[in-house]
């Protein structure tokens, strides 16, 4: 028996419901501030996420799931903003309007070692918003973040905010946080003995205590961001306050990966699992579409997951597979079955869920399997019934039963569901 690849998961009929609401509050509320969809392909050459993440991005230099094709590298994507920022150049979309909200949701994968709230195929739904360098956009992009998160009915998490300047604040950073840790060598993890000499900021979101307890002895506070970038964060953190969002200044944030600048921002939430507790992230990326060929554009974004949040959220995903206010249509004997086929297809058109059985089952086993369904109506329909114009209607809520005109079925079905 063939089994799933570990760290992906199947989606069932009942939990996919719960995807859908998901996926259509996010929509709507992202339409409501001018966001438009952007759907991009899953394979993308490597190189383009080598340019973006950065070569010594853990993403880059572990999970990412990679097809040779004869000369060609391709890699499944492992996150959204380098394939739009690709996409929004070659499609001349900054030609079209310069400034562009776009949104997005599927797929991505990482090859993690998989646990609760960590998969190798997960889900994200996330915003771009590329063409602004002003710090209002900012502000709209963690306020529509928060928003979502509310709208969707999650609370309990706290909102790390940070800047890390621009390029030139982060290669001072990196020159200060050199010449702190250097003597601490011997003390930090494996893990950060490395980052040191490849990506020194990630040692600041080192998950180890004692890594965490030196860091937290450098008593970093900022303070190493130009005037120009400080004026732009306190516009940022101005425009939070005014809106009522609270967060928490974090110095230690800096995420992950190379294309960063400026404003970054984690979602966090305690129920995630042990290791993890971010339901999402994002950031701004000025530097990103020039270095991808693009023009000069500031940009902003996030992603949320999607297993995250629906671990937050408490949703239960219902593993029944049922249809809610499905009207079951059992025919009895030749005849019946034709009209049966037409009030099927009569019932649907009106939009009403309507199934039947397939295999000329007996009333009663067809009960049984109107029963399994959870069907809301069971339309009876024998010789009987057709003759006088009518089917046996049963409201399986109360178990009351009714002869109802053919004519009349759909009014009174979308009626009662009312
Ligand atoms: P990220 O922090 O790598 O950011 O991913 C965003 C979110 O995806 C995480 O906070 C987490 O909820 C979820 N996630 C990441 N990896 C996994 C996994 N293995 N299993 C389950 N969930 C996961 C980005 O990807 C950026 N592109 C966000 C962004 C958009 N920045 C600017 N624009």
């Amino acid at each position: 028996m063939f089994k799933r690849v570990p760290g992906t998961r199947d989606i069932l009929p009942g939990e996919t419901e719960c995807w859908q609401n998901i996926e259509n509050i996010s929509r709507s509320l992202f339409t409501r501030h001018n966001y438009r969809e952007i759907r991009t392909p899953l394979l993308e050459d490597e190189p383009l996420f080598n340019r973006s993440l950065g070569e010594t991005a853990e993403i880059v230099q572990k999970q990412m799931f990679l097809i040779k094709r004869e000369h060609d590298v391709y890699a499944l994507r492992p996150e959204g903003t380098a394939s739009i920022v690709r996409a929004y150049i070659e499609n001349n979309l900054d030609k079209q309007q310069g400034f562009v909200k776009l949104y997005y949701m599927g797929p991505m994968f990482r090859a993690e070692r998989p646990q609760k709230g960590r998969l190798r195929q997960f889900h994200h739904i996330g915003c771009e918003a590329i063409g602004s360098y002003g710090p209002g956009i900012d502000a709209e992009v963690i306020v529509l973040a928060d928003s979502l998160l509310k709208a969707l009915g999650i609370s309990g998490y706290r909102i790390a905010l940070n800047s890390l300047g621009c390029v030139s604040d982060q290669q001072a950073f990196r020159v200060f946080l050199k010449d702190k840790l250097s003597g601490r060598l011997n003390d930090l993890c494996a893990d950060c003995k490395d980052r040191f000499g490849r990506n020194i900021l990630r040692v600041l979101d080192c998950k180890n205590d004692s890594c965490r307890h030196i860091i937290r002895e450098l008593n970093i506070s900022g303070s190493s961001r130009c005037a120009e970038c400080e004026s732009h964060f306190s516009s940022v953190r101005r425009s939070l306050d005014a809106l009522g969002v609270s967060y928490e200044i974090s110095p230690n944030l800096v995420r992950g990966l190379d294309y960063y600048n400026r404003t970054v921002f984690e979602f966090k939430h305690d129920g995630l699992g042990p290791q993890q507790d971010a339901l999402g992230a994002g950031g701004r990326y000025d530097g990103l579409v020039k270095q991808l060929g693009g023009p000069d554009a500031g940009a902003i974004g996030f992603a949320f997951g999607v297993e995250r949040l629906i671990l937050a959220s408490g949703l239960k995903a219902e593993t029944e597979m049922v249809q809610p206010g499905l009207v079951y249509v059992i025919t009895l004997g030749d005849r019946a079955r034709a009209a049966g086929v037409k009030l099927l297809a009569d019932l649907r058109g009106a939009g009403v869920t309507a199934d039947t059985d397939y295999e000329g089952k007996s009333l009663k086993a067809a009960m049984r399997t109107a029963n399994d369904l959870k069907a809301r109506f069971v339309a009876i329909l024998g010789d009987d019934e057709l003759k006088e114009g009518v089917v046996a209607l049963k409201d399986m809520s109360n178990s009351s039963q009714e002869k109802v005109r053919i004519s009349e079925l759909t009014d009174k079905i979308k009626g009662s569901s009312k």
